[in-house]
């Protein structure tokens, strides 16, 4: 390679370098300051957010957009946003909730009460399909659900229950698959281009904010369900969030983990069974 090449793959480590550090920067000075944790988030992804913050904003670099977000607790709420990755659906992944119903339901039958914990739960949907499926196999009056987000704003959303109405053929074919009994439609009103859905569905449901990476257990549960939320974590977080739903399963309790999610390679991994590997429902056996 020649010396200006040499020179210029220098120039670019050294510029990594410095971004590396200005996100450590920004992240660090988050958590100080808001208690927002987002240190051990896929590094990736966290990068790609907030480059995407620094245009939106019109700023020039990482430490133009620290300096934003210390001094602007709008900035940070809209940096929040981007960070909380909240694409959600009813039923999504039809299977997993199908072999929730066929498998873990029976269980779920035999227990006096139930606690079912929905860890980051976005604007609701996954809550409102276990709703269903719960009130449909006449489990509901005797289950608490928690349904907890690290974001206020999402868990507004979810509280409210309303969906766009151009989405519920799409969920309708879900719910048909998941081994719905009737059609969704008997579980909302249409308001102009809404769906509303039955209030009745969150007369057990309990919404409250709590943060997986820095918040602690708060109850005991027969079901924890945590989709599509640990991906985004690296694996020091991900341990630190299996440790949370290891202490707070009850013994026997299962563990619902998103599709590309899994339990190997974790602290915990051994005292689950695959009480399901295709749709990654797991266990707790010791
Ligand atoms: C892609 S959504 C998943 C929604 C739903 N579980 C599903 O599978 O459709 C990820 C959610 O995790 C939440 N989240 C991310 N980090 C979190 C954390 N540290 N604590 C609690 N929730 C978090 C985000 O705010 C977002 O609502």
């Amino acid at each position: 390679m020649s010396l200006t090449g040499n020179k210029k793959s220098t120039e670019k480590e050294s510029l990594d370098e410095l971004e590396k550090v200005e996100i450590e920067l920004l992240l660090e000075g988050i958590y100080r300051y808001y208690g927002f944790d987002f240190r051990n988030y896929v590094s990736a992804s966290i990068r790609r957010r907030i480059w995407y913050r620094i245009q939106t904003e019109r700023l020039k670099n990482v430490s133009s957009l620290q300096e934003k977000v210390l001094h602007d607790p709008c900035v940070m709420a809209r940096l929040l946003s981007d960070f909380s990755i909240h694409v959600s659906e009813m039923f999504r992944d039809p299977y997993f909730f199908k072999s929730f119903r066929e498998n873990v339901v029976p269980l779920l039958k035999e227990l006096p009460f139930v606690r079912i914990w929905h860890a980051g739960c976005s604007t609701g949907e996954e809550v409102y399909s276990m709703a269903i499926i719960l009130k449909e196999e006449g489990l509901y009056h005797k289950t608490k659900i928690y349904a907890t987000d690290m974001n206020e704003d999402l868990l507004k959303k979810a509280k409210e229950g309303v969906y766009p109405l151009d989405k519920m053929q799409a969920y309708d074919d879900n719910y048909l698959k998941a081994g719905g009994m009737k059609e969704l439609s008997e579980f909302f009103d249409i308001c102009q281009d809404k769906a509303i859905f039955h209030p009745v569905l969150t007369r057990n449901v309990v919404f409250a904010q709590h943060n997986l990476a820095t918040d602690h257990s708060f109850n005991e549960f027969h079901v924890i369900i945590c989709r599509n939320v640990m991906i985004y974590f690296d694996r020091v977080l991900q341990n630190r969030v299996h440790r949370l739903f290891y202490e707070s399963l009850s013994m026997s309790g299962i563990l619902g983990l998103g599709n590309k999610e899994d339990i190997s390679f974790n602290n915990y991994s051994h005292c689950y069974e695959a009480f399901n590997q295709e749709h990654k429902i797991y266990r707790k056996v010791k």
